[in-house]
């Protein structure tokens, strides 16, 4: 195996164009299945890094609405189904671990579960490369299930926070369902600080929601290097 132990590789159980079919499907009977870019748009970026595309329906759906969007994943056959669909974006094959495309984004994404679904071990180094990926002020927006192993919430913080990212929000679903503490999902705004004197608490909130416990449970959780 090209990846070994990476977590989605070992328990895929769907090609590509399944995958992407059962979103038709829905979309067909009338679901919003955008959720993702509605959220991500409210943002208003010019560039995305959709990390972990997959078939890369949410960045093609970005590049609808005229977002400038680059899919990177390394299932080549999710790939496929992505470069089919929409042979004119770009599309990457690479490892999130190891990735340097030598330019930066407004916004990262990580949409579906992506962040649970790594090489257990390469999560520090994903979230470096992420990082490495965001202009000053960019932003990581991911979307994971809770308690389905993987990432905890708290190890997420702590890599980030270790990153240099500030936790900047957090809903619960991508519909913007206010964040608590037993929800069984996540979605997670965190912000690179504007300027290199900036801490990351120090960078400019879009939100003006004041919940205070919008910042989620384990802020200041550690995890242990590997
Ligand atoms: C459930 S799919 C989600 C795809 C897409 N983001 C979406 O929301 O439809 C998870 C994706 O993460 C990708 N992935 C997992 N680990 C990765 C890594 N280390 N580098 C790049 N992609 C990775 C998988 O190949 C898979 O396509």
């Amino acid at each position: 195996m090209a990846h070994p132990g990476n977590r989605w590789l070992l328990t895929k159980d769907l090609s590509g164009d399944t995958y992407d079919s059962r979103y038709d499907r829905r979309a067909a009977a009338g679901e919003n299945v955008h959720g993702e870019a509605d959220f991500v748009m409210r943002y208003a970026p010019t560039s995305v890094l959709d990390a972990g595309c997959g078939t890369g329906r949410v960045a093609r759906e970005l590049a609808r609405r005229g977002v400038e969007v680059v899919g990177v994943d390394l299932d080549p056959d999710m790939l496929a189904t992505a470069r089919r669909r929409s042979p004119d974006l770009a599309w990457v094959e690479g490892d999130l671990a190891a990735l340097d495309l030598g330019r930066t984004f407004d916004v990262a994404t990580a949409a579906g579960n992506v962040m649970i679904l790594l090489t257990p071990g390469t999560e520090r180094s994903v979230m470096a490369v992420l990082t490495r990926h965001l202009r000053p002020g960019g932003r990581l927006i991911a979307g994971f299930q809770l308690g389905a192993g993987g990432v905890t919430l708290a190890e997420y913080d702590a890599l980030a926070a270790e990153a240099g990212l500030g936790l900047e929000g957090r809903w619960s679903t991508w519909g913007q369902e206010p964040w608590h503490p037993d929800a069984g999902y996540a979605v997670s705004i965190h912000r690179l600080s504007t300027s290199a004197v900036d801490t990351p608490e120090d960078a400019p909130a879009v939100r003006d929601d004041p919940s205070p416990g919008r910042r989620g449970p384990g802020a200041a959780g550690r995890i242990p290097r590997a």
